[in-house]
């Protein structure tokens, strides 16, 4: 499988360990989801490519499908319906798809149908259909209720498209059928869509305007998640910030940091993350529902794409970089253990060698916890496809990619150091992948800690963990 991500190394720990850890930066690769019912007739296969947001929306569909009578099955040579849930944020993400569907193509039970949901499907459209004959229906991200429609329709040899983009849909009547769930972590969408418009960016072309969820039917999902045996939930949005919601029925408002509070209260013991934080959006009161609330991790994923101001400007982040370098010392001074993670580009349109450097030097500055990467990738009918030149070589913004990535390193490993002697609280994931004579967990900040197996200690259970070794991206320790 292709990689485009040259820092999947330290996400690989992530991907091992389940899906709650991941930012929705990070692009995953064709992971397959299962749940079982046997009493269904057809079945079902679900690739699921992208951030964490299609994640969730495949246990959407795995919901609806259900519902319809479908089971679902890892084996997509007797499946009677395959789906790919796709991502557009980068050519590559969209290459391998097209990839897969060669594969599906030649492999697939005769008469089977190929859906195509999620970004790509928003993006391309109709045009979907001409360009790749192999496909039966083209679903983008807030039509997954019209999936048993369109099935219907394929089965009667029809071609379907339904791409519309609500402004209300939230699925918030849905209860996902958790997949491929490691039982302990798991995912809650409480928005849709993106409003913000940075300038490199097709998210808001895909998933369209934003849109919160009710409040209480998060609060509801998290307490059934938390009857269900789970020890940690990750809030999931474009821009999880920007979530307010009025109630109805008495026109109280709900901020993000309220939300935050309300899914903490449901249960001490229940871990609560969330993903993605615009920093333009994070307020102090978020900050303090975290420093005030044992069970909020003490770890924000604060995506600064660039340390030069003139390149946020063209990106259209509304920051620059002494308001980005100011939030920074905010967190911190709140919320001192908190860890910071981000996302960065390189080589965005114009950026010089001086620009990249600033780079560079934020990433000391802010002493990240973990990075996610990337080359700029130009992607049609957004603002900077339409406004800015794609000008740095391809080679340039490689060069520049595995700077960042040195420099990160450097930095990862002596915050990582400064770890060492102290006792963290871990909820225990499971067996190491290196020797099962070692357990796994992430303690608050989001940082994995592989220790010795201790009597009784078993996976979802929280135990204290004393720091001996750190390297770039893993503690090591012992049970106390
Ligand atoms: N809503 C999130 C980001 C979602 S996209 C946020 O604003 O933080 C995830 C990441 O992919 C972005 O943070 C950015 O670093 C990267 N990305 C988005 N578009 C890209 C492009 N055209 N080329 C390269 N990387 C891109
Ligand atoms: Fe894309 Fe910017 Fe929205 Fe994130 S905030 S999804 S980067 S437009
Ligand atoms: Fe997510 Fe990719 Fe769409 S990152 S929102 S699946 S373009």
């Amino acid at each position: 499988m292709y990689n485009d991500n040259p820092t999947l190394e330290g996400v690989k720990l992530d991907l091992d360990t389940g899906r709650h850890n991941t930012p929705l930066g990070e692009e995953r690769q064709g992971e397959i989801l299962e749940m079982v019912n046997s009493d269904a007739q057809k079945k079902f296969y679900i690739e699921s490519y992208g951030c964490a947001m299609n994640f969730s929306d495949s246990e959407i569909v795995a919901s609806i499908l259900s519902s319809e009578g479908y089971s679902s099955t890892k084996v997509m040579e007797e499946s009677d319906l395959i789906l790919v849930n796709t991502c557009s944020i980068r050519e590559k993400a969209e290459y391998n798809v097209r990839q897969r569907l060669r594969i599906f193509e030649k492999n697939k039970k005769k008469g089977a149908l190929v859906g195509v949901l999620g970004c790509m499907a928003e993006r391309l459209k109709k045009k979907f259909l001409e360009e790749e004959r192999l496909v039966d229906m083209v679903v983008g991200p807030d039509a997954y209720r019209d999936l048993p429609n369109l099935i219907s329709g394929a089965e009667e040899g029809e071609k379907g498209v339904n791409v519309f983009l609500s402004k209300e849909e939230t699925y918030a009547d849905i209860a996902p059928m958790r997949l491929d769930t490691n039982g302990i972590s798991g995912f809650i969408s409480i928005m849709r869509g993106c409003d913000n418009m940075c300038s490199f960016c097709v998210v808001p072309f895909t998933r369209g305007r934003e849109r919160s969820r009710n409040a209480f039917t998060v609060v509801a999902e998290a307490r059934d998640m938390v009857d269900q045996g789970y020890k940690e939930v990750t809030l999931l949005g474009q821009n999880v910030d920007s979530y307010k919601w009025e109630n109805p029925e008495n026109g109280e408002k709900v901020s993000f940091a309220q939300l935050l509070v309300m899914v903490a209260e449901v249960s001490p013991l229940l871990r609560v993350r969330f993903s993605t934080s615009h920093p333009k959006d994070i307020t102090d009161d978020v900050l303090y529902a975290i420093r005030d609330h044992h069970n909020i991790c003490n770890y924000i994923h604060l995506p600064v794409q660039s340390g030069n101001s003139r390149i946020l400007d063209l990106m259209n982040r509304t920051y620059d970089r002494e308001w980005y370098m100011g939030k920074v010392d905010r967190i911190y001074e709140v919320i001192p253990d908190c860890a910071i993670s981000t996302d960065i580009i390189t080589g965005f349109c114009t950026e010089t060698e001086e620009e990249h450097k600033d780079t560079l030097s934020i990433v000391e500055y802010s002493n990240y916890s973990m990075i996610y990467s990337f080359f700029y990738s130009e992607r049609p009918g957004t603002l900077a496809a339409k406004k800015y030149e794609d000008d740095i070589l391809l080679e340039i913004k490689k060069k520049r990619l595995s700077e960042v990535i040195e420099v990160y390193s450097k930095v990862a490993f002596e915050v990582n150091q400064k770890d060492i002697g102290q006792t963290f609280e871990v909820l225990v994931e499971g067996i190491s992948k290196k020797s099962d004579q070692e357990l796994k967990g992430r303690n608050s900040q989001n940082k994995m800690i592989i220790f010795p197996k201790k009597g009784g200690v078993a996976a979802g259970d929280y135990v204290n963990v004393k720091v001996t070794e750190a390297s770039r991206a893993t503690l090591r320790g012992i049970c106390l």
